[in-house]
């Protein structure tokens, strides 16, 4: 999952290209590489590190030209180093390309082009392509826009790229099939193209998502055309952006992680917004209230995800249990997509999915439509490929979410799924007013809560400060807490790299207690509900055999503050909303383990935003 970045216009090419690059670091940041055209020859500056090493590299740049692209990278094949890295040049090097994705038959078409006299100089899949598109240009006699969709129809895998030719600055070709591409319509022809529409918001407005399959000329002379592998044009759909510049900026905080943990109780209410009304007793989804005949139809529901998502998911198996009485079944996209699962019309898919581009849970998408199930998709990336992909969905408003691990993008999705449950119950006929009023006041007031919570902030420092040099952790939660133990384990592994493990409390008898000694912290959600007196008995396990317990209890508890090495306090809530204010503290303690280790919290090694290859 790379970021890719080109621009096409009257301006320099090379300021635009590392601005670009450096909003897209969080897709991928092992190597980078510029390549611009100037006096009718490629400059060409690529290495392995992060885009400032790049700079870094370049030194003191001169003019470097109207028209570039820029890439960086998360590797898949060949290790990140200065070969590898994007842009790779074709075999007379007149064609200069980057891509984000993997072209699984690479090896084949290797090994005839080493047969026609070919010759690599890195292990990537992505030089081979660029290869290839030479090799149908220089024998078919195609101009640049067709030898690249001729070989694109020869290509297996997924790709975004970008390709420019030294001979022709005025011009850009780009294509898309499952990794995602953003065009930025500029005045008069100019462009500007991105894997998202965070390096573009600053220049323009205007964008065109490219479909797949799409192949794109961008042209400052004849402008934007926009042909279909099979050579159909098809005519751009211009959208408005809706972002804002100060979004995707820090704010004033260390890390987009942090502000992002801080911006909960606002991304909540803009996701709750307009979906309930307090006043009439409303709960008002319009995926729902559209489609009312496919949720009242359905006989189960199957929710698909990775990562967060999937946690996420977890808590609405939870929801749609409690509140609407429907089967669910939470998968794995990755092993749903291959297992062959039995898939009936009447089903319902949740798809959940921040980036929208997570490469599994779109193909789990696409499998399940086959099967003629009914695909709602939660997403937070307006425009992505996942919100294209389904039949209905709701929008996470979060914002965008920069830091690679997910935080507010997660209390936002359970918000909206929240909302989902209530409205399939109350379409269902199975919830009582009375009771939805309650439960929606009592969701109404979760960011307050959140509020509160956030100003643990020191406590929860205080208590990272003694478990910072911790070498494993456990997470214990039951009911609607145990995906929120999964979740802070997810999230201590992901950015402080401790080993770190979720499990449902009372599943610990059964093996992991054999971990329990006096160097293990163990995380436990305890708050007042269905299962707290159950969770008290897993303390007392965990204690006597000297565990250390760090406990997020209900204000005011007293029991589990006698048991307990640590407590963290959070508001009382129903147990069915506990899950949006006890992950915050866990998010918070996850944050500071990992600055104090001295990691880099909104690029942790080896992860990338959005995982757009299987
Ligand atoms: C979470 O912190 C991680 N970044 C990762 O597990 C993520 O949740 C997963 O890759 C799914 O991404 P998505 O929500 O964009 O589909």
């Amino acid at each position: 999952m790379c970021g890719i970045v080109g621009y096409l216009g009257d301006r320099q090419a090379y300021d635009i290209l590392i601005k670009g690059l450096k909003r897209l670091e969080y897709r991928g940041y092992d190597s980078a590489g510029v390549a611009m055209i100037d006096e009718g020859d490629f400059r060409l500056f690529k290495c392995k590190g992060k885009v400032s090493d790049l700079e870094d590299n370049v030194g003191v740049k001169v003019n470097t030209g109207n028209v570039g692209i820029g890439h960086t990278r998360w590797a898949t094949h060949g290790p990140p180093n200065d070969v590898n890295a994007h842009p790779h040049l074709s075999n007379d090097g007149s064609l200069v390309l980057i891509h984000n994705g993997i072209i699984e038959n690479y090896a084949s078409l290797k090994a005839e082009l080493i047969n026609r006299g070919h010759t690599f100089k890195s292990d990537t899949d992505t030089e081979v392509l660029v290869h290839f598109i030479e090799d149908i240009r220089d024998k078919t006699g195609a101009n640049l826009f067709d030898a690249v969709r001729i070989a694109l129809s020869e290509v297996i895998g997924a790709y975004a790229i970008v390709i420019l030719d030294k001979s022709n600055p005025n011009q850009m070709i780009a294509a898309r099939k499952s990794s995602p591409l953003v065009i930025g319509v500029g005045k008069d022809n100019e462009f500007f193209i991105a894997s998202d529409a965070t390096p573009i918001i600053e220049y323009t407005r205007n964008v065109v998502y490219l479909e797949d399959e799409e192949i794109a000329r961008l042209d400052r002379t004849e402008g934007l055309k926009i042909v279909t592998i099979s050579n159909q044009n098809k005519d751009p759909y211009v959208q408005e952006l809706e972002m804002k510049l100060e979004a995707i900026e820090k704010g004033g905080y260390d890390s987009f992680m942090l502000k992002e943990i801080h911006e909960q109780p606002r991304s909540i209410n803009d996701s709750i917004r307009g979906r309930m009304s307090l006043a009439t007793g409303a709960v008002r989804m319009s995926g729902v209230d559209e489609h009312e005949d496919r949720w009242n139809k359905a006989t189960r529901i199957l929710i698909v995800a990775c990562g967060t998502s999937w946690h996420a998911g977890l808590v609405a198996e939870y929801l749609f249990e409690e509140f609407a009485r429907i089967p669910v079944e939470v998968e794995y996209a990755s092993e749903f997509r291959y297992r062959n699962p039995v898939i009936y019309p009447t089903d319902v898919v949740i798809a959940i999915s921040q980036s929208g581009e997570t490469a599994d849970t779109l193909a789990a998408i696409e499998m399940a439509k086959e099967k003629g199930a009914f695909i709602f998709g939660v997403c937070n990336v307006v425009g992505s490929s996942i919100a294209r992909a389904t039949h209905s969905g709701a929008y996470t408003h979060a914002g965008p979410e920069i830091g690679v691990a997910s935080t507010k993008a997660f209390t936002a999705q359970v918000s909206v799924l929240y909302l989902l449950a209530l409205s399939v119950a109350m379409h269902r006929g199975v919830m009582k007013q009375e009771r939805l009023n309650r439960l929606m006041a009592e969701l109404n007031s979760v960011p307050e809560k959140i509020a509160e919570v956030l100003k643990t902030n020191d406590a929860v420092k205080a208590i990272a400060s003694i478990y910072k040099d911790s070498t494993n952790a456990l997470y214990l939660g039951r009911g609607y807490s145990f995906p929120v133990a999964l979740e802070g384990a997810l999230k201590l592994k992901e950015i402080s790299y401790i080993h770190a493990e979720g499990y449902p409390a009372a599943e610990m008898k059964h093996g992991p207690i054999a971990l329990i000694d006096e160097n293990m912290p163990v995380f436990v959600i305890a708050t007042h509900g269905a299962s707290y007196e159950k969770v008290v008995s897993n303390i007392q396990e965990v204690k006597a055999r000297k565990g250390n317990i760090i406990a997020i209890v209900t204000e005011g508890d007293k029991v589990v503050k006698e048991l307990a090495d640590h407590v963290i306090e959070i508001p009382k809530s129903d147990d069915s909303l506990v899950p949006l204010i006890s992950v915050i503290p866990l998010q918070l303690l996850s944050y500071h383990v990992a600055v104090m280790r001295g990691c880099n919290v909104d690029q942790p090694r080896n992860l990338a935003k959005s995982v757009t290859v299987e």
